[in-house]
Formats: C-alpha cells, sequence, structure tokens
C-alpha cells in the first residue's frame, strides 16, 4: 500500500468555534484541500496514533459520504491501528461519544453541522472527540487551529473507495477498517440505564403514546429500533425517520419554529402523551406534552429532581450542571437534594472534566442539550427516553410533572431572543456598548429591579484550574432576575447576538403566565442596555424561544 505525501497551501480561517469547525458546505468542497488540512492538522496535534483506535461518522448530511472516504484513506496513512466507521457513514453525536468510550479509542471525527441546514448550499462541520468521548477542549483546539496555519503538506493513502454499507472488515495495510451498525451499542447502552420493561408495557398496551420527530436526520434509525422495534411503540411513531442528505429542505434544529410537523400534532386533538425531536446529529431534545412546551431548562430541573424513577440514576446524583445562560430552575433542586451546582460556559466542552473527575451526573444547556455521565455529549434520544421512562413511572402527563414542579421549586420563566445575521461590527458595538457601562450598573434601580452584581462571566474549571474568560454579561437583578448577553461562537456567516431573560416567581398562583408577557419589563431592559433593536436596525429579534 502506497502512502501519497501532498502538497498544501494552509488556511487562516480554520479556527474551530463552539463546536468543531463549520463553513459552509462549499467552501469545504470547493477551496482545494479545505478539509485535508483540517484533517492532517488534527491528526499532527495527536500522539501516538499507531494501533490506535479512531471512530468515523457523521449526521449524514450532504458531503458525508464524499468527505469519509477521505478521512478514511488519510486515517490510514496516518497509522491508526483500528476505524469504526458507522454503516453508511452514519452516527450520532452521542453514538460516537459512547462508541469512543467503549472500546477505548483515541478518539472520533464527527461530520456534522449540528442543527445547521444541511445541502450544497448549507453548512458542512467537522469536530474532532477525544479519548473520553467528549469534544476537543481548547488546549487540543487550539492546538489544532495553530497547525492549520502552518500545514504545508498532508498524508493520504492510496488506496480504492471503502463500501461504507456493507458491515464488515476492509482491511488495508496495518489498518483494520470496520464497517460497524451504527444503532447496536447505543441502544444497549440505553437498556441499561431505563426501565424498557415497563416502558414497553405502557407503550405497546397505549396507555403511553409517543411522537418522536427525527426531523430527516440522524436520529431516525435511533429511534425507530429503540421506541418502535425495541419498546413496541405503534409503526408510526417516528415521524421524519428517514436521514436525508438535505434534512428534506428543512432545517433540522428541534424548537417550536422548526419542528412544525411535531408541534402541530401536540397542539392538536388526539395528541399523545409525549412529544419530542432531536436535531441534525441528534444530541439535542426538545421536549412536548399535550399542548405543553418544556423548556429545557426546565427540563433539566424536572429530570434532575425524578432522576432516581430510572435504574441507571437510583443511586442519585452526584452533582448537576448548567451552562451560565441556562435558567436556574436546576440550581433549586440541587439544593433540595444537597448536591452541588456548578455554573459552566457555554458549550458542552465544559462539562467533561466535571463528568469525568465524578461530580457531577446530569448537565443541560437552555439551547436543547441535556445529558449525563453515561457519555460525554449531549444526548438527544437519550432525554426522550428518561422522560418517557419519568411519565411511565408516575403515571403523570408531561405538564402535571412540570407544574408540580414549579409548585415545588418554584418557576423560573425564561426565554432567549436572538438577533441572527447582523454584521459582525455591530454585534461587537452592541457587546461594547454594554461593557462600558458594566462596572457603573450595581445598585442602580430599573423599575421595580434594582441592580446586585454585572460582570463578564469568567470561568475557573474546578478540575484543571483553567480559566475561560468572556463568556458572556451578566445583569443580576433583585428581586431575583437576570440578563445575559454573549455572541454566538457557531454561526457560519456573520454574528448572532443572544439576550438570555430570566426571572424567578415563587408565588404558584402567578405560574401560569405567559412567558414573553411575564418578563415584558426585562425584555424591555435588556432593549434599554443594549440599543440591540436600533443598532441592528431590527424590529426585533428573529427568533424567540
Ligand atoms: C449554541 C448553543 C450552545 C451549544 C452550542 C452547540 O452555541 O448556545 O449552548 O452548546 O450551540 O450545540 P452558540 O451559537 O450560542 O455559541
Ligand atoms: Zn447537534
Amino acid at each position: 500500500m502506497q502512502i501519497e505525501i501532498r502538497e498544501t497551501n494552509a488556511y487562516p480561517d480554520q479556527k474551530p468555534g463552539t463546536s468543531g469547525l463549520r463553513k459552509k458546505t462549499r467552501i469545504f468542497m470547493q477551496k482545494p484541500n479545505y478539509l485535508e488540512n483540517f484533517v492532517q492538522s488534527i491528526f499532527d496535534c495527536l500522539p501516538e496514533k499507531e494501533g490506535k483506535i479512531l471512530v468515523l461518522g457523521g449526521d449524514g448530511r450532504y458531503y458525508n459520504r464524499q468527505a469519509l472516504q477521505t478521512i478514511i484513506k488519510m486515517a490510514v496513512a496516518a497509522g491508526f491501528g483500528r476505524l469504526l466507521v458507522g454503516q453508511g457513514g452514519i452516527l450520532s453525536t452521542p453514538a460516537a461519544s459512547h462508541l469512543i468510550r467503549k472500546h477505548r479509542a483515541l478518539g472520533g471525527l464527527i461530520l456534522s453541522a449540528s442543527h445547521n441546514p444541511g445541502g450544497a448550499d448549507g453548512d458542512f462541520g467537522i469536530k474532532y472527540n477525544i479519548d473520553n468521548g467528549g469534544p476537543a477542549p481548547e488546549r487540543y483546539t487550539d492546538a489544532f487551529y495553530r497547525r492549520s496555519k502552518e500545514i504545508s503538506e498532508y498524508r493520504i493513502a492510496r488506496i480504492p473507495d471503502i463500501d461504507l454499507d456493507r458491515i464488515g472488515e476492509h482491511p488495508f495495510g496495518d489498518t483494520r477498517i470496520q464497517i460497524i451498525d451504527p444503532v447496536d451499542d447505543y441502544a444497549d447502552l440505553m437498556a441499561q440505564l431505563f426501565d424498557f420493561g415497563k416502558m414497553r408495557q405502557a407503550l405497546s398496551s397505549g396507555r403511553v403514546s409517543v411522537c418522536f420527530d427525527a426531523m430527516h436526520a440522524v436520529t431516525g434509525p435511533y429511534a425507530k429500533r429503540i421506541l418502535e422495534q425495541e419498546l413496541g411503540a405503534p409503526a408510526g411513531s417516528v415521524i421524519n425517520a428517514a436521514p436525508l442528505e438535505d434534512f428534506g429542505g428543512g432545517h433540522p434544529d428541534p424548537n417550536l419554529t422548526y419542528a412544525k410537523a411535531l408541534v402541530d400534532k401536540m397542539y392538536g386533538p388526539g395528541a399523545p402523551t409525549l412529544g419530542a425531536a432531536s436535531d441534525g446529529d441528534g444530541d439535542r431534545n426538545m421536549i412536548l406534552g399535550r399542548g405543553f412546551f418544556v423548556t429545557p431548562s426546565d427540563s433539566l430541573a424536572v429530570l434532575a429532581a425524578n432522576a432516581h424513577l430510572a435504574p441507571g440514576y437510583r443511586q442519585g446524583l452526584k452533582g448537576v450542571a448548567r451552562s451560565m445562560p441556562t435558567s436556574k430552575a436546576v440550581d433549586r433542586v440541587a439544593e433540595a437534594l444537597g448536591i452541588p451546582c456548578f455554573e459552566t460556559p457555554t458549550g458542552w466542552k465544559f462539562f467533561g472534566n466535571l463528568l469525568d473527575a465524578g461530580k457531577i451526573t446530569l448537565c443541560g444547556e437552555e439551547s436543547f442539550g441535556t445529558g449525563s455521565d453515561h457519555v460525554r455529549e449531549k444526548d438527544g434520544l437519550w432525554a426522550v427516553l428518561f422522560w418517557l421512562n419519568v411519565v411511565v413511572a408516575t403515571g403523570k402527563p408531561v405538564a402535571d410533572l412540570v407544574r408540580e414542579h414549579w409548585q415545588r421549586f418554584g418557576r423560573n420563566y425564561y426565554s432567549r431572543h436572538d438577533y441572527e445575521g447582523i454584521d459582525l461590527k455591530t454585534a461587537q458595538g452592541i457587546m461594547e456598548h454594554l461593557r462600558s457601562q458594566m462596572p457603573a450598573l450595581p445598585g442602580r434601580t430599573f423599575g421595580a429591579y434594582k441592580v446586585s452584581a454585572a460582570d463578564d462571566f469568567s470561568y475557573t474549571d474546578p478540575v484543571d484550574g483553567s480559566v475561560t474568560a468572556g463568556q458572556g454579561l451578566r445583569i443580576l437583578l433583585e428581586p431575583e432576575a437576570r440578563l445575559v448577553f454573549r455572541l454566538s461562537g457557531t454561526g457560519t456567516e456573520g454574528a448572532t447576538l443572544r439576550i438570555y431573560i430570566e426571572r424567578f416567581e415563587p408565588d404558584t398562583a402567578k405560574h401560569g403566565q405567559d412567558t414573553q408577557e411575564a418578563l415584558a419589563d426585562l425584555i424591555e431592559l435588556a432593549e434599554k442596555l443594549s440599543e440591540a433593536k436600533a443598532r441592528s436596525r431590527r424590529e426585533g429579534p428573529t427568533v424567540i424561544t
């Protein structure tokens, strides 16, 4: 077998964002060696690849298969001992994380741009996960970026394309390439965590029903196997189940706007007990009851409070964590359980150390991400199965579970307002304008609220002591409320300003309000301080969740 060393020119813009390198698909396809350069930069930064295992797969979006063929040849040239590749090039992000852990792989490459639209005019992405199964921490991604700016050659094995659809072994030189079923191992793991026996009884008897919207993305085969085949939900319980290269022209982001088919069903007559959706690569989730939306922040809190009902969490939780902009609902559960609650910057990678060190069991973000120590990524289908387990074990509908939770712990009204696609200068201008006001805010009064603190969030990792600064401007208010402002780190064009608005309401009699109305004063204050509308010349946010 021959290994070719090919010359290449470095690119200045291969800096990984919140979750790997994401660009327009055309950039990957048209800029010479754009993919090869980044993959080689990663391989160059990894120690001792010889004989090690590398997990490979993606969310099935356009260019997934083609990119995978290139990566396989480069991994062979890099000297990996074994490549575990999902059949058809498919692996959900959580399933890849599990495979890395189960097989003690050196790491994995996941091809995905998550919830961003796919297709030739959409987005493509690639991220590296390390041996704990989690996203590469910044010390890795910084090294990849540095290497990508100086790279001058890459190595590739001269071997034919692999048949990605045929399960089995394809040995090349010292490398064993194994095409594996993408669902098997993941399905086994779920069966260990949840009460499949009781869930099967409830679903197959029709006592509990479910509708899972796979949004034509990667979770279709996972949900079909687990919900319909293993748990006996009637055929058709999983909708939009076939993974398509362009996600059927849709935007595979599980929220009230994009998961429309599901939302219509859940707010219509004859809605099933539980509605749920997942995103492009299967790590996000949205949970709905009949005519009821569960905010991701509340979902994390309700799961934490009911975790003991699932066999995998019966021993209790060691601790919980949430990203800083996520609502503080879970903090109250942690307090009641007498366990620690950690506040991390945005992005799943910050949970990795806490999970590895055994400091937390559950964690989540407001951006439809929930997970636990079973893998090192957030996990969409896992969250859905967890909810199903809780619904079956308590015999209560979703809405009752959440309302009773608010009665016990109080309600954190919460909303995020996004200004998408504004130009970078304008977005930075808004942040600078806010930043300049921060020192003078504490002590000032705005209507019913008094500012108790204002800062730029900085995180000191309690495990390795590393400091991550500049993670979002926060304004804390009394009575308990909060405004947070930050710029997105996952976009591929322009900038997105995210404004997070939260208020705690202890009074049960006031738990039935519309969220935007309950937060109206704070939304107004956010605008007064940021001038987001005026500066971006917009009528308002493009997305409200
Ligand atoms: C967004 C979410 C963040 C999540 C990330 C990857 O990042 O806000 O919570 O971890 O996507 O799914 P952002 O665009 O805000 O940087
Ligand atoms: Zn995702």
